[in-house]
């Protein structure tokens, strides 16, 4: 299977990907990194590894729609089957989502329904939860509101900073993000009438719990 990979950062998601393609954890090779911001880390990431990278700058057109529309463009000779958001920073428009509907991805700084949106882990901290954590899911029109697959918990420790928390979550990020993708690529994942199914069973509406599953 072939991967689009979209970042706007350091790309340490998009890492993830990378070595587990080549360890042959998922049986997808990455067949475009694209970024939204120039000089993303990511991009020398992907260049380290010979994968093809693009960067459409989001600032050098006049609306989200005609953003969304180059990113198609560039990515139709692409043919991605699964398209995996990785860090990246953009609002997509119900055009891109629709054009990959059931094939999209992101993964999401926090234990979803809980905080959408942006400093999810200072909001947590602030609300006085006793654990964070990562999702996994399928995008669709609701920001961060598409149906979760896979979470993984990190409890809140005495001192923890929103920037220790991140640390921590991203190590897990690295966990489920591949994982997530190799139910895809195994063809166990669809998501239909707005929900997700694992092996034809309905998810539970948070996802699956890592620690569930983990041996
Ligand atoms: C990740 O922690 C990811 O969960 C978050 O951005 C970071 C990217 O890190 N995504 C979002 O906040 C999406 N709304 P990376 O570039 O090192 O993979």
């Amino acid at each position: 299977m072939k991967l689009a990979v979209l970042i706007s950062g350091s790309g340490s998601n998009l890492q993830a990907f990378i070595e587990a393609c080549a360890s042959g954890e998922l049986s997808a090779s990455i067949a475009l990194v694209l970024s939204n911001r120039p000089g993303a880390g990511g991009l020398a990431r992907a260049e380290a590894e010979g994968i093809a990278t693009l960067t459409i700058d989001h600032r050098d057109f006049a609306s989200r729609e005609a953003f969304d529309r180059a990113m198609l463009d560039a990515l139709e000779p692409v043919a991605p089957d699964l398209v995996i958001l990785a860090g990246f920073m953009r609002i997509l428009t119900p055009a891109f989502i629709a054009a990959f509907r059931g094939r999209l991805l992101n993964i999401h700084p926090s234990l979803l329904p809980k905080y959408p949106g942006l400093n999810t882990h200072q909001r947590a901290l602030d609300a006085g939860d006793s654990e964070v954590g990562a999702t996994v899911h399928f995008v669709t029109e609701e920001l961060d509101g598409g149906p979760p697959l896979l979470f993984a918990r990190v409890p809140v420790a005495a001192g923890d900073d929103a920037g220790a928390l991140a640390d921590k979550v991203q190590r897990r990020e690295h966990v489920i993000y591949p994982l997530a993708a190799r139910w895809f690529v195994e063809g166990r994942l669809a998501l239909r009438n707005n929900q997700a199914l694992l092996d034809g069973q309905v998810l539970p509406g948070n996802g699956i719990d890592l620690d569930a599953i983990r041996d």
